[in-house]
Order: C-alpha cells, then structure tokens, then sequence
C-alpha cells in the first residue's frame, strides 16, 4: 500500500553504538495547534521551531485556503496573518490533509460554526479512519456532514449558520475530538463544556488560554471539565514550539537498545500529559535521566540521556497511563522485545484506529521477527527474550504509518539481523530528518532492502 509516492524500502542494521546529541524537531501537536490558532487571531502569530513535516505542512496549506495568510521565513521560524474567529472564508478546493488525522480533525471543528462548506480528503491511511467521534459532536453544533460509509473521508462538512453551544462529554480518550470540540466552541456564542474522563494532551487548552480566549478547567468527579467562552478576540501570539517528545522516543529507545550507546536528546517537552514514554522506560530499568530540567513557556523541559541498558525487564504498564503515551506503544514495544519477561499492555484499543492497527501492524512484525506477541481487542503482551537474543532478519510493512517505519528501523540497530520497511516515506509526516540525525549517532540506516 502507497500513498505518498513510490515506495521507500529502508533496512537497518546492527549498530556498533549510537553517540551524540539529538536534535529531534518541533512538536507536531503544539505546531498544527499554533497554525489554526494563528489563522483564528486577529494580526501575525509569529512561530518558531514549527515542526517542517508533511502532516503540518498539509495543514498550513488548508490555513491558506480558508484565507489566512501564512509566511515560510525559513529555519523553522513562520508567521501567520489570522482572519478572527468566525472570520474563515470558504475554500474554493478541496482540502486535502494528507495523513494528518490532527490536522482534519482539528480544521473540521474549527471551520464547522461559520457558514461555510468545506470538502476533505486524506491519503489511503487517513480515508480509513474514523471521523463520526468528531463529526457527531459538531452535529450538537449544528453543522452537518456528508461522508462515506461509517462515517469516512472524504467528507463534506457545510458549517452552522447559528451555532449553538455544546456541553459535550467525550466518549473516547481522544485529544483531537476534544480539540474539534473546542475549537468548534470558538465561534459560537456562550458557554461550551467539554468534559474527559481520562486526561489526555492539553496542548490545545493551554494555547487557547495563551491567545487570550476565556477557557477555565476543573478536575471533578465526573473528571476534566473545560469551560469556553464563545466568540473570543484572539490576540497574536509569539509562539516557540517545544521539540517533540514522541519523535525524542526514536533515539531514546535506539540507544537503550544499542551497545555502548549514550545519547543526549535536547530540549524535550516533558508535559505530563504526554511524558508516559519515559516513566515506563524507567520502570523497565531504563538508563535514561533527565538534565537540566526548566520550565519553558509554562511546560516543563529536560534534557533527556539515555545509555544502553542491557538489564531490561518486563513491566505492566498501567492502563491510566495510556493517553499519555498513546502514540509510544509501537516503539515501546520493540523495547519490550528485548526485555527479560512479559511487558503487558492494557487499555489501548485506541491504538487500533491510528494511522494503521498499530496493535495489528507491530504484532504481525514482531512475531515475524521472532518475538512472541499475544493480543485481544484493547490489550497486548510482548514477551520479551533479553538483550542479543532477538532475530529479526525480515521485511515488515510500515503501512503508510510513521511511528511504526520508525519502530522497525530502530528495532533493526539491535536484532541480530538487519529489518527492512517496505515503505519509510511516511517518516516524513513527523520526523523528515530521521534519517540523517539517526546516522549520524552512528545508526547503519541505509535505502533499499536487506
Ligand atoms: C493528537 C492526539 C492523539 C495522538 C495524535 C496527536 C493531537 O490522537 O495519537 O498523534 O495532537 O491531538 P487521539 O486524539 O486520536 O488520541
């Protein structure tokens, strides 16, 4: 299966040891989040550290389409001219948002209370998901949606004319459906609530607050609740996107994995809505530390170290933790692969609706790789063989899915024979300069097949 071209088979192999400074790029999260904000300001949202990858990229496109004015100065460093809330024009093509489920999902809300009528589009990945858990609380809004069966792009959204505000608990651990509904709470006037039962990423709570728009959050026993004040006049923002946790997770796990290996990862956002990764590593025995932790714009930061840990054991990761790690499981358990033991993982049937069934995609690899994995529709256990004892020496599918091209490559610099992806061109959604930062720690990443 391709969708962003001809196909890129990639294979790693054994690494002698991985050394050296990381400098992984800006959050994907925090970055689609400072483009729409940006489009929904009055005046220039100035934004460095924006991460340069396709799924953001994509979404700066759509920006442009729905009228916003948006500036590549270079190196990271870009400015958007926003329209004001309700300000959004109605885009004369359809949008296309590639693999980003953040990106449509956050743009549909964002659009979906001001009278316009907008189409869109994805890649094969992102035209299978599902988009009914953003589609149905916009609905309470009052805009209407035209897709495909079960509630797949493309999809044709005509936005509310007299939106109404939503008080709206939602059904799924989903940040981007919280998100939608929120950003959907924007242009309508009066009070919108959205309530979570499990905390998950709050990048878009913290920004909105940060553009001046009336938002309080409270922790009760029906759980998170978010308070928005309609129709807000956003005010521009200079906005530093921290670098992004879930791409700093690739060189962290390599060097647990490789001999001899320690790697310094810079500058890594350490919210605690999205730091589960880490937590877990460290409970596994882990050599990973934190340097010079800071707080940065209001998130805490560290640097993180992390040396190959040859002791590895299998651990239960508590299921509360998962939305704060949702997308790390594919990589989490590679590491697993490698501990002595069973690594347990429960409460994630989130992850069968990714950009791929990440539950189906790592299972199928890693059995063929060696590595016994038994799985149920919300859990899955890796049961790990120690350190040196891994085969690998096969070709696994990537299915136009990132996170799990960039498990196998890293799975590949340990397993006693090379891995090869058939497809790595979708790394380019969140991490386009994997390949060159990965080399040089000293990585043998090369094109091609084993
Ligand atoms: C994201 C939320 C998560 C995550 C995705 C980014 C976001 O998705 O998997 O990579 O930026 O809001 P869900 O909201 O579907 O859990």
């Amino acid at each position: 299966m391709s969708g962003h071209g001809t196909p890129i088979p990639m294979t790693s192999r054994k690494a002698a040891s991985l050394k050296g400074t990381a400098d992984v790029p800006g959050d994907k999260s925090i970055s689609h989040r400072s483009l729409i904000l940006g489009a929904l300001a009055v005046g220039e949202t100035r934004i460095s550290g924006l991460l340069e990858g396709e799924d953001v990229l994509d979404t700066a496109k759509a920006m442009r389409a729905f009228g916003a004015e948006i500036t590549d100065h270079g190196d990271g460093e870009w400015s958007v001219h926003g329209v004001g809330v309700g300000g959004f024009a109605e885009p004369d093509q359809v949008i296309d948002c590639g693999n980003s489920g953040t990106g449509v999902r956050l743009i549909m809300g964002a659009m979906a209370t001001s009278p316009i009528t907008a189409t869109f589009t994805g890649d094969a990945s992102l035209n299978g998901r599902p988009m009914g858990r953003v589609t149905d609380p916009l609905a309470l809004f009052g805009a209407q949606s035209f897709g495909r069966s079960e509630g797949r792009l493309p999809m044709t959204i005509v936005g509310a004319v007299d939106p109404i505000p939503v008080r709206y608990v939602v059904p799924v651990p989903s940040a981007q459906v919280k998100s939608a509904v929120l950003f959907a709470g924007l242009n309508a006037p009066g009070e919108t609530v959205v309530i979570e039962k499990e905390a998950t990423r709050d990048h878009t709570e913290r920004m909105f607050a940060g553009f001046g728009a009336d938002i309080s959050v409270e922790e009760t026993d029906e759980g998170r609740v978010i308070t928005l004040q309609g129709q807000p006049e956003l005010a521009p923002q200079q906005i530093v996107v921290p670098r992004d946790p879930s791409s700093a997770a690739f060189p962290v796990c390599a060097a647990l994995l490789v001999e001899g290996s320690d790697v310094l990862v810079p500058n890594i956002g350490l919210n605690p809505t999205r730091a589960g990764l880490f937590t877990t590593l460290r409970e596994m025995g882990a050599d990973l530390s934190y340097e010079n932790m800071r707080e940065e714009g209001g998130e805490p930061v560290a640097d993180l170290r992390a040396k190959f840990s040859p002791n590895l054991k299998g651990i239960e990761v508590p299921p509360a933790r998962a939305a704060s790690m949702i997308d790390e499981y594919p990589v989490l358990s590679v590491v697993a692969s490698f501990a002595e033991g069973d690594t347990v993982m429960r409460g994630v049937k989130e992850l069968r609706v990714k950009e791929s069934d990440r539950i189906d995609a790592m299972a199928q690899g890693l059995r063929a790789a060696g590595v016994a994995v038994e799985e149920g529709e919300d859990w899955w256990i890796v049961s790990g063989l120690g350190h040196g004892n891994v085969p690998g020496g096969v070709t696994v599918e990537s299915r136009l899915d990132h996170r799990i091209a960039m498990s196998f490559l890293v799975m590949g610099m340990a397993t006693e024979r090379p891995m090869t992806v058939d497809d790595a061109g979708p790394v380019a959604t969140s991490f386009p300069i994997f390949e060159p930062l990965m080399a040089q720690l000293g990585a043998q990443i090369v094109r091609g097949n084993r």
